[in-house]
């Protein structure tokens, strides 16, 4: 029996979990900073710094005490080394450096961005990872910082097939959220408002599709774009505003609608034509944006029959420390004694190309 704490301290949410045998998670703790930043309409990096540093101890304190466990029972420590925002990511990486030392335990640097995609299979999804018969997977990562289509074989060998050329799909909505007045943060704000809402009354884009009519460059075929449903919905709203002086709920409600909708239809079309692509067995979504019901549905309903469908349960798709941990299980799996040069380690801000996955051997 194994035990690994995960630390994450990416963006604006301190986490702390503990994970056994790499898929039970026994705690999950997460200090979130929306408060904080909400009132700066998006994420302050050293505010953030700022905030992990306080809210760490008391976090981790948390997520021994639920799980019942004590330092002297824990096998390994993984932390989030990146991407993510430099200064937040030091806090975590320096606190869990300093753990590892006085406890004793050997240390894993992880990447958020495969912790992500691990998260979909942290409880009941060891089956689904196992079965030679999930691959060719096709994992779609949908956050805040991330809108990526990647490709895994059965060996662990990991291709990416796509990548957002702009804003992520979070970044998009959080954006859109801001500029209709909704808050921060956006997604899950514009998927309430957008409840009931006319998701055809407003035209907008669905960029790098080929549905403009304009041919789609064969090098953009599973990339994305969301910068242009963004300025159609900034036009929209000035168009809405220079006709009825200030937007009314009805309005807001189907402008949100539309956009949410634009958003979700350019993610199931190009997540379903690359799946096509790859003759993938299985789709796995996850990420922030993976929460997303309108986009759930639509996955669950576009799946072709004899093609596996796993979405991250929605507790494990905004930021988290135990997709960090269960990943850690097999950074641990393959070299118990951790590696001395650990504590030299160093935070990394953008995602390095993914070439493998830690979890598939
Ligand atoms: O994975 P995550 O917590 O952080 C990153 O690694 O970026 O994702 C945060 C993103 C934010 O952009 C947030 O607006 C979005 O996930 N999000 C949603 C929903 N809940 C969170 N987007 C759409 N619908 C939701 N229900
Ligand atoms: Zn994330």
């Amino acid at each position: 029996m194994s035990f690994i704490l995960g630390i994450e301290s990416s963006c604006d949410e301190t986490a702390v979990a503990v994970v056994r045998d790499g898929f039970e998670v026994l705690s999950s703790a997460v200090a979130s900073q929306i408060a904080s930043h909400a009132r700066h309409g998006g994420v302050v990096p050293e505010l953030a710094a700022r905030e992990h540093l306080v809210a760490l101890r008391p976090v981790l304190d948390e997520a021994l005490a639920t799980a019942g466990v004590t330092p002297r029972d824990i096998d390994a420590i993984a932390v989030t080394q990146g991407p993510g925002l430099m200064p937040a990511l030091l806090v975590g990486l320096n606190f869990a450096k300093g753990l590892a030392a006085g406890w004793g335990k050997p240390l894993y640097g992880v990447n958020h961005f495969i912790a992500h995609i691990y998260g979909a299979f942290l409880d009941d999804g060891a089956e689904f990872l196992l079965d030679r018969n999930s691959y060719p997977m096709l994992a779609l990562v949908v956050s805040g910082g991330h809108t990526n289509l990647l490709m895994i074989e059965a060996g662990g060998k990991a291709t990416q097939l796509g990548c957002t050329l702009d804003d992520a799909a979070g970044e998009a909505l959080d954006k859109a959220a801001k500029l209709l007045g909704l808050g921060y943060p956006g997604g899950p704000v514009m998927q309430r408002t957008a409840e009931g809402g006319d998701n055809k009354r407003f035209d907008f884009p669905r960029p790098l599709t080929g549905a403009a009519g304009k041919a789609l460059a064969e090098a953009n075929r599973f990339n994305f774009s969301f910068s242009g449903i963004k300025t159609a919905l900034l036009y929209q709203v000035q168009a809405l505003e220079a006709e009825y002086g200030a937007l009314t709920p009805e309005l807001v409600r189907d402008l949100a609608a539309c956009f949410q909708e634009a958003v979700v239809d350019v993610l199931c079309r190009k997540t379903l034509a690359a799946a096509k692509h790859i003759g993938a067995h299985s789709i796995v979504a996850a990420g922030g944006v993976a929460c997303n019901s309108i986009l759930r549905d639509r996955l669950t309903a576009l799946t072709p029959r004899g093609v596996k469908l796993r979405l991250a349960a929605r507790k494990h798709c905004t930021d988290n420390a135990a997709m960090v941990a269960g990943l850690g299980f097999h950074h641990w799996q393959a070299n118990p004694a951790g590696d001395p040069a650990a504590v030299a380690m160093d935070s990394y801000a953008r995602l390095p190309q993914v070439t493998t996955v830690p979890f598939l051997r």
